[in-house]
């Protein structure tokens, strides 16, 4: 799951940079070798917080053209999530990664069309076996360690087994979707996800709330198994 530029890709979670300083931010970890730029978009419906709305996520795009260098990794919690799937895509989006729904074969389907990557998120409480029928058709898969809303909270430890099932089942299965971490991942709990199989972590506050970026980031791709 490797690529060639980084074997362990980080994400850092926008959400938890300084607001007033977007731009500045996301240069900054451009800067220090962000592989993708995490996007949580919120709507204070399906999750109690508001953050990104699509103009935001094109003003970026145009401010960072090239995906080669920054991937932006949408991640969608709102609903109807049908409503913003192409919003998102024409702001700038290269994946997009969707809430496990009664439609996702649909939703997913749709979100490859349009010529995005496309993801399936597991909330905490949400078993891996509700998206065994869509992982042959997914690009990467979204595993929750703490329930989607704000940044900063406590990860939830049973996550681990789930990527390691995760991780079982995509090697029986010899498909070749990106198994991604997203909340509370430091640098003490990054050597146990990525040996569980995780391949991207999503980070907020350990990135953004460190003094130094490129160190964060650092410490995060190689943790002390
Ligand atoms: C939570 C979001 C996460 C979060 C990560 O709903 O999906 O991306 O911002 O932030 P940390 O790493 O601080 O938990
Ligand atoms: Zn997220």
């Amino acid at each position: 799951m490797a690529n060639l530029k980084n074997p362990i890709l980080v994400a850092p979670s926008l959400m938890a940079a300084n607001m007033l300083f977007l731009k500045d931010e996301v240069q900054a970890v451009k800067a220090a070798d962000a592989d993708w730029l995490h996007l949580d978009i919120m709507d204070g419906h399906f999750v109690p917080n508001l953050t990104f709305g699509p103009d935001i996520v094109s003003q970026l795009r145009k401010t960072f053209p090239s995906k080669n260098s920054l991937e932006f990794d949408v991640h969608l919690m709102v609903e109807p999530v049908e409503l913003f799937i192409n919003l998102y895509k024409n702001a700038g989006a290269d994946r997009i990664t969707i809430q496990a729904t009664p439609n996702l074969h649909r939703f997913l389907g749709y979100i490859k069309e349009l010529g995005c990557k496309a993801g399936v998120s597991l909330n905490p409480g949400t078993a891996i076996e509700t998206i065994y029928p869509v992982l042959d058709i997914v690009d990467q898969v979204l595993i929750m360690s703490v329930n989607p809303g704000f940044c900063g909270q406590k990860f939830i430890a049973s996550s681990v087994l789930k990527i390691e099932d995760l991780a079982k089942i995509r090697k029986i299965r010899n498909l070749d979707f990106k198994i991604i971490v997203d909340g509370g991942i430091t640098t003490e709990n990054a050597g146990l996800v990525v040996n569980a199989g995780a391949d991207v972590l999503v980070s907020g506050n350990s990135i953004f709330k460190s003094k130094d970026y490129s160190t964060a980031i650092a410490a995060l791709r190689h943790p002390h198994i």
